[in-house]
């Protein structure tokens, strides 16, 4: 058995996971209500009816959890060599997407409380972010995943093989375990 490291502190991966429920919970609420095509994922937790009251109170919890998220992690995105320039990127913009569906979404949310063409705008922005979002969380699970292996461990068990790391991120590596990356 090859030596492992931590990648993930549990606070990290609970902030992750919660994270990820939310998400989809806001995917499968939401779906139906963008078009009858997804008509039958409302059948995950009720009826249409359910996901037009479910779906915004969801949408709060994604932002609140991605929050948290942003704040415990903006700290390891900092360190040198943690992540690649891809999960940084990747980082940013999922916390910039929460902020835009959340904005948009309070809008939808309270229609009688905001003017006409700002409904309209926010609309199209909730749906464009969202096609955007979904994009890049399809790519994000298969690198998490199949893509890449022994990835997905760091994020249940919390633990990478040293081989792993001196793989993906040796900069890192050598900074947790004051070894040589060869
Ligand atoms: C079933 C779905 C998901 C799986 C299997 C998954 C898996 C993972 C794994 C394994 C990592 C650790 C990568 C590493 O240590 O190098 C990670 C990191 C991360 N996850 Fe997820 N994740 C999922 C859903 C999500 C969702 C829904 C979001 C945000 C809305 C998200 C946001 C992030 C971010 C920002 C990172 C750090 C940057 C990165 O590694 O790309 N994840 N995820």
């Amino acid at each position: 058995v090859s030596e492992t490291i931590l990648r993930h502190k549990t606070l990290a991966r609970a902030t992750h996971w919660s994270v990820a429920i939310t998400f989809f919970v806001c995917v499968f609420t939401g779906m139906p209500i963008w078009s009858p095509v997804f008509g039958w994922m409302a059948h995950l937790f009720g009826t249409l009816e359910t996901c037009r009251w479910l779906h915004p109170l969801a949408g709060v919890a994604f932002f609140a959890t991605s929050l948290a998220m942003f704040l415990n992690w903006i700290g390891e995105m900092l360190r040198p060599g943690k992540y690649n320039f891809g999960q940084r990127a990747f980082f940013y913009l999922v916390s910039l997407g929460a902020l835009g569906l959340i904005a948009t979404g309070v809008v939808l949310w309270f229609p009688s409380s905001f003017a006409q063409p700002l409904r309209e705008l926010s609309l199209v922005l909730h749906d464009f972010t969202f096609i955007a979002f979904a994009v890049g969380i399809i790519g994000h699970m298969y690198l998490g995943t199949i893509g890449e292996p022994g990835t997905f461990e760091s994020m249940t068990r919390g633990t990478v093989t040293k081989k792993w790391a001196r793989f993906h991120h040796p900069l890192w590596y050598r900074e947790v375990t004051g070894e040589e990356d060869r």
